[in-house]
């Protein structure tokens, strides 16, 4: 590892909002028709070929957690093309930025690692995932969605908002060296029993 990279990775600050959405009594519909693309949920099989394929050594531990709770994957297509991808966690979600896996109640999902190829942003494409992932929840039976977004990306807080997602608190991280601070507060406790 470069020495830049490894006193950056060392000492770290990140700020999260963290918002919430309620299952409203109207399903909502998926936004798909007006985007020329598909948001098409994998099955257990294409998810695992999905993360083998692109998986490198930092997402394991996400994936991991992926895999041992059935967390749902969807991808955004233009035929064969992806152009992004986003997941809906349930149970135990591992959230990178701060390296810690937190337990969700019952009845929580919890949505994370969107993804948008920088080609096709700025198209709706994000809105269309959380769009996609929140019909999903709804149809599941899903109470209550969470998600976090590092402070600054107004993509991401513009996504999860326009689905009816309010900012329910801030969460801070800190990093030095060994040290870990976290005021973790609205998230759950990490790997609470
Ligand atoms: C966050 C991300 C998924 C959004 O995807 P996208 O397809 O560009 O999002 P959308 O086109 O649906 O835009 C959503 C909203 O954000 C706005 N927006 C998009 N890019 C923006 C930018 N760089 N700055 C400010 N606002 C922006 C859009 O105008 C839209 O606002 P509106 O609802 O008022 O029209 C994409 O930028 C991305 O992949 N970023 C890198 C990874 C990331 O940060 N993931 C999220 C953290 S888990």
């Amino acid at each position: 590892m470069q020495p830049r990279r490894f006193w950056r990775d060392q000492f770290h600050a990140y700020r999260m909002w963290i918002l919430e959405r309620r299952r409203p009594a109207a399903v909502l519909q998926p936004e798909s028709a007006a985007l020329d693309c598909q948001f098409v949920f994998l099955d257990r099989h294409a998810r695992r070929d999905w993360m083998v394929q692109r998986g490198d050594g930092a997402d394991w531990a996400q994936y991991r957690v992926a895999i041992e709770h059935e967390h749902d994957l969807v991808l955004a297509r233009r035929g064969e093309e992806v152009l992004g991808w986003a997941w809906l966690g349930y149970e135990r979600v591992y959230l990178p930025p701060i390296g810690r896996e937190i337990r969700l109640a019952e009845g929580t999902g919890y949505l994370y690692d969107a993804y948008v190829r920088p080609a096709e942003r700025r198209r709706g494409i994000g809105r269309g995932l959380v769009a996609a992932r929140c019909a999903h929840a709804d149809a599941r039976g899903i109470d209550r969605l969470v998600s976090h977004v590092l402070v600054g990306n107004e993509a991401s807080l513009k996504a999860l908002r326009t689905h009816d997602f309010e900012v329910i608190g801030r969460t801070l991280f800190v990093r030095a060296l060994a040290l870990r601070l976290w005021s973790r507060k609205p998230l759950p406790a990490p790997r609470a029993a």
